[in-house]
């Protein structure tokens, strides 16, 4: 396996720091356009190696040519919020670099998975989706992985109990329409909505809603990135041992949920091919009206994107 993360900043950095120090991939190539920041970091990731007993290798470039063949490609690249920035204040900023490093990268691994994490994460991996032109099953964006993340800890730690014991699916954009699903949420197999009233399960959803701002808020310079790159490396992890985890990832939707050429989060298999299946779940009237906005949210955003030239 060869691993290729483009933006070696935060989330890029620690994502191939996880998958080095887990032997993921035999190969991990960082690459940034800031001269000497991915060749520094992935050489002292290369020398963490011996200390840890893995063999993956890491190398930092500012070019493409290294990563010639990559099963994978991971695009972080991009501005992160500050502040009072919401995801969508990225939006032109992060399509031009967005767009230039998939059209790069898949020039030189015509045959990789693209995972996308920059944001405004639905649209970027549209435009990741249209300019590799690779099929739907190969272009994922990753946020409903940590998303539910966020969500599955708030609950956890309200029950004070596991995390491992929470299963949850929550849809829709990366933003603030994203659609949390108490009615599919469960602690060892019991209902969220027997364990917890419902103000409580609202205030829970509210903040899994708003945890990235609240990542922001803390940290003032940037945003979260522990989670975030954890995240998109387990979905890296699904497709290599072909798992077949059922996650919620934003792919390119054909007709499932009622919605057609839009990049939202649904609940994917995730094995070899990349999406192996969406999964189309029951859902009530308020939720599908729910899901339908938030969709609505990420075609206005690409509508912006088009009217800008992209
Ligand atoms: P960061 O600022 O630490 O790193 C971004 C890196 O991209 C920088 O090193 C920069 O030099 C590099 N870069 C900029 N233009 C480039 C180009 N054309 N080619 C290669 N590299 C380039 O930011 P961080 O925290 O790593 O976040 C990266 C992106 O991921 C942001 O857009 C952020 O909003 C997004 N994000 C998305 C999440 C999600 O759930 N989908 C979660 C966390 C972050
Ligand atoms: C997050 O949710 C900023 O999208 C990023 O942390």
């Amino acid at each position: 396996m060869k691993i290729t993360v483009i933006g070696a900043g935060n989330v890029g950095a620690t994502a191939a720091q996880t998958i080095a120090y887990s032997e993921l991939a035999h190969e991990v190539v960082l690459v940034d356009i800031a001269e000497g920041i991915p060749q520094g970091k992935g050489l002292d990731m290369f020398e963490t190696m011996p200390v840890l007993g893995s063999d993956t290798r890491v190398y930092g470039t500012n070019s493409y040519e290294m990563t010639a063949n990559s099963d994978f490609v991971i695009i972080t690249a991009g501005l992160a919020r500050k502040p009072g920035m919401s995801r969508d204040d990225l939006l032109a900023a992060n399509a031009k670099i967005v767009g230039g490093c998939a059209e790069e990268a898949v020039k030189h691994s015509p045959n990789a998975f693209f995972i996308i994490v920059s944001n405004p994460l639905d649209v970027m991996t549209y435009l990741a989706f249209k300019k590799t032109g690779l099929p739907r099953h190969k272009v994922i964006g990753m946020a409903g992985v940590l998303d539910t993340a966020r969500y599955r800890t708030f609950i956890a730690m309200e029950l004070n109990c596991s995390v491992e014991d929470i299963q949850a699916l929550l849809l829709g954009g990366h933003g603030d329409s994203m659609v949390p699903l108490p009615s599919y949420t469960t602690v060892a197999g019991i209902p969220l909505t027997q364990l917890l009233p419902q103000d409580r399960i609202d205030a829970i959803v509210d903040r899994a809603k708003n945890g990235g701002i609240e990542i922001v808020n803390h940290l003032k310079t940037g945003s979260a990135y522990y989670a975030p790159s954890a995240a998109a490396v387990q979905m890296v992890e699904c497709i290599i041992k072909d798992k077949r985890r059922i996650l919620p990832c934003a792919v390119m939707c054909d007709g499932e949920y009622g919605l057609n050429d839009v990049c939202i989060g649904v609940p994917v298999k995730l094995g070899k091919n990349g999406v192996e299946q969406v999964l189309e779940i029951k859902l009530s009237e308020s939720e599908q009206e729910l899901l339908v906005k938030s969709a609505n949210d990420v075609k206005a955003n690409m509508a912006k994107l088009a009217e800008m030239g992209f």
